[in-house]
């Protein structure tokens, strides 16, 4: 290990040692709203999926709110009224936080009164390319049983929009095709390539995946395989 590496290590533990004895009694009286940011797989490479669901909102758009749970989601800013994007990133070499993700979500926030919720799994998204696509079928699983968890306080499937960036455009893909074609969008941003070309319709994004479905290709055929995918 690089003695850089070390340090980092130790400072991190350190900064949770702090904040553990930070926190200790002396809990606000009122709830605060806490944020949440992306993790970052760097340092602890995983093979677990360790997939975080963050709640962005109009009135909040920097602050991502964790919602793992129906209890969470309720105690959130979360507006079962208006509609919601669910953002899914795509292959990340290096195991880090998409860097255009923040621009993209406070965009979506200003364009549309709505809820965005990105899921982050770069944990399971990092290593080598074909272990990420693997990892897609156990993804489209976890994110079906968290729309559940939204259906279940009354949000319609129709007002449910997926937008797939890469390989999470198929992602997006599996979880439409797991809710037979009936959430309302999705859209897939440079739908990945590699591994896909030749995929049956249930394992990549397709037109049956929800009631409107569309692709945005912004390098189509090229050996960069657009620009999304370079940027994951
Ligand atoms: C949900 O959004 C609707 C439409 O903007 C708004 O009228 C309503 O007050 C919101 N509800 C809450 C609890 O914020």
């Amino acid at each position: 290990m690089p003695p850089g590496l070390r340090k980092i290590q130790f400072c991190s533990w350190g900064l949770l040692l702090w904040l553990s004895i930070g926190s200790a009694g002396d809990a606000p009286p009122t709830p605060q709203t806490k944020c949440t940011n992306f993790q970052n797989a760097n340092l602890l490479r995983g093979t677990n999926l360790k997939v975080q669901f963050l709640l962005f909102t109009p009135l909040d758009p920097s602050c991502g709110q964790l919602v793992q749970e129906s209890s969470d989601i309720q105690n959130s800013g979360f507006n079962a009224t208006l509609g919601t994007k669910l953002l899914i990133h795509g292959f990340r070499a290096l195991g880090t936080k998409p860097s255009w993700i923040d621009k993209f979500i406070g965009t979506l926030l200003r364009a549309a009164n709505a809820n965005v919720i990105a899921v982050d799994w770069v944990y399971g998204s990092t290593g080598v390319y074909f272990s990420a696509v693997e990892n897609v079928v156990k993804l489209g699983l976890e994110i079906s049983r968290f729309l559940r968890k939204l259906l279940v306080l009354g949000v319609p499937e129709s007002s449910i929009h997926i937008i797939g960036v890469s390989l999470g455009a198929h992602v997006g893909g599996m979880v439409g095709h797991f809710y037979k074609g009936q959430l309302g969008r999705i859209t897939g941003l440079d739908p990945a390539g590699p591994e896909y070309t030749k995929a049956s319709l249930e394992e990549r994004l397709d037109p049956g995946d929800a009631r409107f479905v569309e692709a945005i290709h912004t390098d189509a055929d090229s050996e960069y395989g657009g620009w999304v995918t370079l940027l994951g």
